[in-house]
């Protein structure tokens, strides 16, 4: 097997930068070098060191004067929604009954998922995204469909069957007991399998009976290693009807507390309107928050408050996401730069070094999976993406003014989209450049 020797500018985080002057956060070599052997990276620094660890047969390709980072990581994403993104006109439950949920009873047709969960994972890729924690519908050959996909492609991806059996559709129902049967038989499956995770994924508290919840709550205990993943507090309306529903109830995030799904693993979209109190157990029990700019934007959801959830005395673990269909852009550059403006509608700013992070490293370790993506370590998995700042006449006119590496990333994320994208490895392997497009 030959091990493919990479050459171009390399830029990981070690931890979150606190400002852009905050040098010894990542790790940046101007003429950096990557050696990859068996899907990993086997070798990390500059180029010079690098290329003596590398044996005679190894593939030189150079990347100069493109960036070399690890790829992006997209913690909230729903597959089945690639033909509800660009919906026009509705907030979150108009937009789920009318777009959504009759979108999603196509997926009880299997060739339907299978084709859909090429094209998604083909979309991702394109866009720099090397890994993704995806919503698959209800139906289990959806699920099937997504993992049977990713495996082929050697991708680390967490994804569940969405768990929801009542406030919806028929053809988008299970029950308590099926979901539970499916979930189970997926998790034997395909968690583990390569590099596939499981994740038992609730849609939210709306479309799951109390017996449902506990079901939900019954796996999180059987297999405390799994994601879980569900919505919360993303909308008014919907956070009525959900204490509407569950009327005992403290709050929201209470009916998940409830049943035993909080905790290190747990992966909530949206958190826009949380209480103190919400946050507080939120931040205790170590669950992780979602921020989906594009989505909440789209939808008039709200204005995720990041810096201070960041910087409260009991801080959250954030993840950053695009949740496609609600979200409207497949890239994380401009899911970024969403995010970017709305940190700013409340009155603060990130600089480019902590939103590079938040793709990388900070997603990584908020899934809990920084042991292997999310950086550009020895021993990481070489999911590796090739940025180019040049890559449109606008980007390559502003290059022309931007003197430092945080101007530059800060123009790719303001600016960039899949054509900054000039490569993607998964695991070693060039995806983008062998795709058929
Ligand atoms: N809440 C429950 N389901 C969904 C969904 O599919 N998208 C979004 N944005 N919110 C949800
Ligand atoms: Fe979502």
């Amino acid at each position: 097997m030959i091990s493919p020797l990479l050459r171009g500018r390399t830029l990981s985080f070690l931890r979150w930068p606190e400002t852009v002057d905050d040098h010894p956060a990542w790790r940046y070599e101007e003429d950096g070098g990557l050696l990859i052997r068996d899907g990993r990276i086997a070798a990390a620094g500059t180029y010079a060191e690098v290329e003596k660890k590398a044996d005679e047969g190894a593939k030189k390709i150079d990347h100069r004067p493109h960036l070399l980072l690890p790829g992006f990581i997209d913690a909230h994403a729903h597959f089945p929604q690639m033909q509800v993104i660009a919906s026009h006109g509705a907030e979150l439950l108009d937009w789920l009954n009318t777009y959504t949920f009759p979108e999603e009873t196509k997926f009880q047709n299997a060739q339907h998922g299978r084709r859909i969960a090429r094209l998604f994972l083909d979309e991702v890729v394109r866009h720099g995204t090397t890994t993704v924690a995806a919503y698959c519908s209800v139906h289990r050959e959806s699920a099937e469909a997504f993992f049977a996909e990713s495996h082929d492609r050697n991708m680390l991806n967490i994804a569940g069957k969405v768990m929801m059996d009542r406030n919806a559709p028929e053809g988008v129902l299970d029950t308590a007991q099926s979901a539970y049967d499916d979930s189970k038989a997926l998790i034997a499956d395909w968690h583990g399998k390569g590099r596939q995770h499981y994740a038992i994924t609730p849609r939210f508290a709306i479309t799951s009976s109390h017996e449902q919840l506990e079901m939900a709550g019954a796996l999180c205990r059987e297999y405390p290693d799994l994601h879980m993943q569900t919505h919360l507090s993303e909308n008014h309306a919907e956070i009525a009807f959900t204490l509407q529903l569950h009327p005992k109830a403290r709050d929201y995030t209470d009916v998940y507390e409830h049943y035993g799904l909080l905790g290190r693993k747990s992966l909530f979209g949206h958190c826009i309107h949380l209480s103190e109190r919400e946050a507080d157990s939120l931040s205790d029990s170590g669950s992780v928050v979602v921020f989906c700019p594009t989505s909440n934007l789209f939808l008039g959801s709200g204005l995720f408050d990041y810096q201070r959830y960041r910087t409260r005395d009991k801080a959250l673990r954030i993840a950053a996401a695009t949740d496609v269909g609600g979200g409207t852009n497949y890239s994380m550059l401009r899911t970024m730069d969403e995010g970017y403006k709305v940190i700013a509608l409340n009155g603060e700013k990130l600089n480019p070094f902590q939103s590079f992070w938040q793709l990388t490293r900070g997603n990584a370790e908020a899934l809990s999976v920084v042991e292997r993506i999310g950086t550009l370590d020895q021993g990481s998995d070489a999911d590796i993406i090739v940025l180019d700042a040049r890559a449109t006449p606008a980007m390559r006119l502003r290059m022309e003014t931007a003197d430092t590496l945080a101007e530059e990333l800060f123009m790719l994320q303001t600016l960039g989209d899949d054509r900054a994208v000039r490569e993607v490895y998964v695991a070693g392997r060039a995806a983008k450049s062998d795709m058929a497009v």
